[in-house]
């Protein structure tokens, strides 16, 4: 294991990291950043060497796994080209109801034939990342939930979007339409580029650090207001004051410019091969270049984690010193 970036406030690194990673640039003088964790495992199975890293993970790093590749069969490299997505969404995603054994499939076109064979490559990364997932984290067993899964062909950049929806922009995420209620949106990203092309990223400060930033400056919901959303189906269910907040956090540090440029992060490549396991709801991050990526989204309930209070709901209740519910 070592640690790549989230070390050495202030030093700014050109060139070769002495750690032997890609992680450069640091800004935010004196300030951490997210770290960076590397592990060894080259397996997907159980027989891997990394188990029991719920602390790690919950403290707000990216475990990153450079020797992890989603392998792809001589003939699914074909789908690795973004004419299969159907250019509204920006992903190719399953979607799993309860008890399906096989993922609805959106944001796709082409022949039958072949959707099925592009729809069972990304099931069996949904298999895979779920046994890993697992073995990284036996304490998540039987309440981690699996939530979508997609690949990503079409290229980071040049993606038209509003400032709101632009990933190239540090955030946490957090969704207009989707109060989480305070559950945690685990994800494992691979990259799976045929080109050598790293999935470029930036990450950003530690997440209390981030509400502290901005907590003081958010209002509280206009009263009625959650109520009248979940009426008229804008949100799929209430927004509570927690969904009001960390959406408040995700639009004020996406349209806030001097944070954008000057606040502390880091520079992360993630080279092809490798899997990179994240809380997105925690770990400040964006999205700067790349294409062909596989994600899977996992929901844990906050009372399931190792360490509750570590959550951004249990941290954000400690900073305003009341319930968020
Ligand atoms: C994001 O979750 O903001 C984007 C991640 C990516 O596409 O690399
Ligand atoms: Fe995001």
């Amino acid at each position: 294991m070592s640690e790549k970036a989230g070390r050495a406030p202030g030093r700014s690194q050109a060139g070769p990291h002495p750690l032997g990673g890609s992680a450069d640039v640091l800004v935010g003088r004196g300030a951490p950043v997210t770290p960076i964790r590397e592990y060894p495992d080259t397996t997907w199975a159980d027989d891997g060497p990394t188990r029991g890293v719920e602390v790690l993970l919950e403290s707000g790093a990216v475990l990153s796994f450079p020797q992890l590749p989603f392998v792809l069969t001589e003939s699914e490299r074909r789908f690795l080209d973004p004419r299969w997505a159907d250019g509204k969404a920006k992903n190719i995603s399953l979607r799993w109801g309860d008890g399906q054994a096989l993922g609805d499939m959106r944001g796709a076109v082409g022949e039958g034939a072949d959707l099925a064979a592009l729809q069972a490559m990304i099931a069996r990364y949904a298999e895979q990342s779920e046994a890993f997932a697992l073995r990284l984290f036996p304490h998540y067993r039987g309440h981690l939930k699996r939530g979508n899964t997609s690949f990503r062909p079409v290229d980071v950049v040049g993606r038209e979007t509003s400032w709101r929806k632009d990933d190239t922009r540090l955030h946490i995420d957090a969704f207009p339409s989707n109060p989480m209620h305070g559950t945690r949106l685990l994800r494992v990203f691979c990259n799976v580029n045929p080109a050598g092309r790293p999935r470029e990223w930036r990450v950003g400060e530690p997440f209390e650090a981030h509400a502290r930033r901005y907590l003081g400056s958010i209002a509280r919901p206009v009263p009625g207001t959650a109520w009248l959303l979940e009426k008229t189906g804008i949100t799929k269910r209430r927004r509570t004051e927690y969904d009001h907040v960390m959406l408040q956090l995700h639009d004020r540090a996406k349209a806030d410019a001097t944070f954008q440029q000057g606040s502390p992060q880091a520079r992360v490549d993630f080279a092809p091969g490798t899997t990179w396991v994240v809380f997105s709801d925690q770990v400040l991050h964006a999205a700067m270049g790349g294409q062909h990526m596989m994600e899977q989204t996992f929901y844990l309930d906050v009372a399931d984690q190792l360490h509750p209070e570590a959550s951004p709901r249990g941290t954000l209740e400690r900073l305003l010193g009341r319930e968020l519910r």
